[in-house]
């Protein structure tokens, strides 16, 4: 990532400062070939979110058993001024995927005088419409976008308005493995600096039926999101298989406290890509997805170990999911645990 990723020349209206990384395009192909040629057999969730993708994973929100989306929304707007009260005045805001419009809006409206938002997203087209929108309808924002995998080291202008920050809504961190989330989180600690805080959305452990239900859902919303590979695989990259030979398969892993999807083969299945083949046995599967479930003291002692302590953690009335403001931890290292709070509507 060099300086001269800058570019000033672009014609958004609202938008400030673009800086486009060029990120990589993902390569589908070469991800497809590594995952079935690895055992057990995986491929990436970040492929999920192709067009069709992203429209069923729409649809999954909308459903009753997907708690997830709708109970973070809703908890976001009830704890805005108790968020405000943390950050302060005037801070610049640094999303990290800038995915659901909705979430950085009650964000926005929430903050004391916001100076900044910067919008950091691995699609361009993507990023600069959602950028330009929220600009349009801030104008005292300072609104910048930024092109970029977040998931790679992230290096951001160290001059922003105010204190730094970080927004990572939606439990995408549960993506990561643990290990994989401390590493992530010890870059977001770099980027926002010794003043700087995070606001991170995280889902939690519960009753097997209800996360197993989220991930079920009766419409099959969720089998058709994880299927979608298959026929991305087929149209992208003329694989030969046979969709109607695999089925969605999600259960949570209590070893490793985590929702895995998976995609299992019914009978025998061969999977043809150019000049490889990849066969499964019966009931073997592909690893689609892991959504790792957290509790509250043990996603404060995560972030502690990246460098963030615990100001305040909220959850739903049912304990469905939780939200964490975290500061960049003093070196002399004060406890300051406040959490959980728990929002009861009323
Ligand atoms: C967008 C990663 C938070 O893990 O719940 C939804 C994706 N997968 N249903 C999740 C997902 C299946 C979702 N995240």
């Amino acid at each position: 990532m060099s300086p001269d990723a800058e570019t000033t020349g672009h014609d958004l209206k609202h938008v400030k400062r673009l800086l486009d990384f060029e990120p990589v395009a993902d390569d589908f192909a070469a991800a497809v070939i590594a995952g079935l040629s690895a055992d057990p057999k995986s491929i990436p969730p970040k492929f999920f979110y192709d067009a069709t993708g992203s429209d069923i994973f729409n649809r999954i929100c909308e459903t009753e058993e997907y708690y997830v989306t709708r109970t973070e929304v809703a908890l976001l707007k009830a704890i805005g001024p108790e968020i405000a009260k943390h950050a302060g005045p005037g801070v610049s805001v640094i999303e990290y995927g800038c995915g659901s419009s909705d979430k950085i809006r009650s964000l926005l409206d929430a903050l004391d005088g916001p100076a900044e938002y910067w919008a950091i997203d691995i699609s361009r087209d993507h990023l600069l419409k959602s950028a330009d929108a929220i600009g349009r309808d801030y104008p005292d924002l300072g609104v910048n976008a930024v092109v970029a995998d977040f998931a790679a080291k992230l290096e951001l202008p160290d001059q922003m308005a105010g204190r730094k920050l970080a927004f990572f809504p939606g439990s995408t961190i549960g993506n990561q493995t643990p290990a994989e989330a401390e590493a992530f989180l010890t870059g977001v600690r770099a980027v926002v600096g010794d003043a700087g805080a995070l606001l991170i959305g995280v889902d939690l452990k519960k009753d097997l039926d209800r996360l197993s239900r989220a991930y079920n859902d009766a419409a099959g919303h969720t089998a058709d999101f994880n299927l979608n590979l298959l026929h991305r695989m087929r149209a992208e990259l003329g694989a030969e298989l046979n969709p109607d030979g695999f089925e969605h398969r999600a259960f949570f892993n209590q070893d490793q406290s985590r929702i895995e999807m998976h995609l299992a083969a019914k009978g025998a299945q061969s999977i043809r890509l150019g000049a490889h083949e990849f066969v499964f046995a019966d009931g073997e599967t592909i690893h689609t997805e892991n959504s790792c479930k957290y509790d509250i003291k043990g996603f404060q002692a995560l972030a502690a170990r990246a460098g963030f302590e615990a100001v305040q953690s909220w959850t739903d009335a049912d304990d469905l999911f939780s939200i964490h403001f975290l500061e960049s931890a003093s070196p002399a290292g004060g406890a300051r645990n406040y959490g959980p709070s728990r929002f009861v509507p009323g």
